[in-house]
């Protein structure tokens, strides 16, 4: 592996990978190749350093004390919500309510605005290439409603059938769910025409955006959708973290979603009254130091700029994308003209795991299986893929390094 400061799309590699402590390890013997992204991100030192210091200076509970500590933690918890109103260009931070996940996000649109609004007979859309966190849920509000739950097809290339799933939005859709970004094969949606097809339709609008938000601008504004949602460990900042953008006027409406401190005004053995908008969805002790720590990882990204992360990593995939298929027997899964973060492919006669074992041996991290995807791994016939994920730190000769572990399966194999 190279020692010289690489740049690519203008970005100076290595000083960002200096700023990464875990990247600099050797895994059996080789220098780490982190490739698995798309699952978690490594974290900067402004990350690790923010939430130390929470612990170290400020440790206390939020809007509950008077005292210096439980402000200097409020101030610090809030200013975080502000931070990602920002990135996300809300209008509001009281439309940014924190989650554990995206996972959450999806949960808490499907309890608290979709299921006082679903009958019987009703429609919840979504697409084929859903993560499991936006199926599942749906399925069981759907189930609980006697609703039904209709999924939009994609083609082979991996793209949604885009005129199928306008004929698919009916009187009976109560919400759109669909994923900006596929975790499992890197396609991205062309969302502004998902909602805009959707609003004429007058359906409100939810937008998955855990595999969006690390690799592209998202502007909520811009894109007028009613709900956003995403992860923070998979933008570099701390796990057990989220966050959901809904518009004011949904959230000012909407039932609580789970219950407890901090969430109601009174409470009396009779009645209790709830807080507003985002504290209504915020219920017991927050996760304080991982929201601290989101809003450093953001300022991280914004301080590079996140153009310049999507340009270099653009390379980064037209780079993987020619040379994994210049080894004989493999095949990529999709071929979407819009790809983000990820790829997937497989190898004639290997199963993905061995792949993922041997890559192991040589210091590259990749994930290997259905990658909580297993309807897009059934449109492919097939039970599991290798999926290679990038960040904003992976240098070109990462990718050579996939390559020659790929090199040494194929010799493994015979
Ligand atoms: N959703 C994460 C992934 O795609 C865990 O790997």
């Amino acid at each position: 592996m190279s020692d010289s400061t690489t740049t690519s799309g203008g970005l100076d590699i290595e000083k960002i990978r200096a700023d990464f402590p875990a990247l600099h390890q050797d895994i059996h013997g080789h220098p780490l190749v982190y490739l698995d992204n798309a699952a978690t991100t490594q974290k900067p030192w402004a990350v690790i350093d923010a939430v130390r210091s929470f612990y170290e200076n400020d440790c206390s509970n939020v809007h509950r004390g008077v005292h210096a500590l439980s402000q200097r933690a409020t101030v610090a918890f809030e200013s975080s919500r502000t931070a990602i109103k920002a990135f996300l260009g809300a209008r509001d931070s009281r439309e940014i309510i924190f989650t554990r996940s995206t996972t959450e996000a999806i949960n808490l649109v499907a309890h608290s605005f979709v299921r006082p609004r679903l009958k019987p007979g009703d429609e919840v859309l979504i697409t084929e290439m859903e993560h499991h966190s936006n199926i599942v849920p749906w399925q069981l509000l759907c189930d609980e409603k006697d609703a039904v739950l209709r999924v939009a097809p994609m083609g082979d290339d991996g793209k949604l059938i885009l005129e199928q799933f306008e004929e698919m939005i009916s009187e009976r859709t109560r919400i759109v769910s669909v994923v900006h970004v596929s975790n499992a094969l890197g396609t991205v949606n062309p969302v502004e025409e998902i909602i805009r097809l959707a609003r004429d339709k007058g359906v409100p609008v939810l937008i998955d955006g855990a595999q969006a938000v690390p690799h592209m601008k998202v502007d909520v504004s811009a894109l007028d959708c009613d709900f956003y949602a995403f992860s923070s460990h998979k933008a570099y900042g701390p796990t057990g973290i989220g966050a959901l953008y809904g518009k004011r006027q949904h959230l000012l409406e909407m039932t609580p979603y789970q219950s407890g401190g901090d969430m109601i005004l009174s409470v009396t053995f009779d009645r209790t009254t709830f807080n507003e908008p985002p504290h209504r969805f915020e219920a017991g002790t927050p996760n304080i130091e991982g929201a601290i720590g989101l809003a450093k990882a953001l300022q991280y990204i914004e301080t590079i700029g996140i153009d310049t992360v999507q340009a270099h990593e653009r390379s980064l995939l037209a780079h993987a994308t020619e040379a994994i298929l210049e080894v004989p027997g493999v095949r990529l899964i999709g071929a979407p003209q819009h790809r983000a973060g990820a790829l997937s492919f497989v190898m004639e006669g290997i199963h993905p795991h061995d792949i993922g074992t041997i890559l192991d041996q040589e210091g590259v991290a990749v994930r290997a299986g259905h990658h909580c995807a297993q309807p897009i791994m059934q449109h492919y016939h097939l039970s599991a893929t290798v999926r290679a994920s990038f960040g904003l730190y992976n240098r070109v000769d990462e990718i050579d390094a996939l390559i020659k572990g790929l090199h040494s399966v194929r010799e493994v194999f015979g």
